[in-house]
């Protein structure tokens, strides 16, 4: 796994929500709280990860869980995606 610097730009947590319903949504809950038949909550997912580390990991992520970046989400939405999982 592979964390990055931190220095990313900061994404749009409204956004980002959306990305989630569209993206995510299917294995981690409807919210992420909740967590999935597949994927694990993300409640204080904050405290294990770092906005850079998080947009590091969604953009290469180690198996099951896919890599989405860049053919399903582009580089803004994966921002945004992580500004949103940091805040739950
Ligand atoms: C096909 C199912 C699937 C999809 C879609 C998916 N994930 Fe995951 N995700 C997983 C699985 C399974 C893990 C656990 C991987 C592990 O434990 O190594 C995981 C782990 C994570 C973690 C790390 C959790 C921890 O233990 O610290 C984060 C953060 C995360 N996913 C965010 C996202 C975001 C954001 C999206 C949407 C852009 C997404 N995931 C889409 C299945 C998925």
């Amino acid at each position: 796994m592979r964390f990055g610097t931190g220095t990313a730009e900061g994404g749009d947590r409204e956004a980002g929500a959306t990305v989630f319903v569209t993206n995510c949504a299917v294995c981690h809950g409807a919210t992420g709280l909740e967590g999935g038949v597949v994927g694990p909550s993300l409640r204080h997912e904050s405290a294990r990860m770092d906005y850079g580390a998080l947009v590091s990991w969604i953009e290469d992520p180690a198996p099951p869980m896919p890599q989405l970046y860049p053919k399903m989400l582009t580089v803004d939405q994966v921002r945004d995606v992580a500004a949103y999982v940091e805040s739950l």
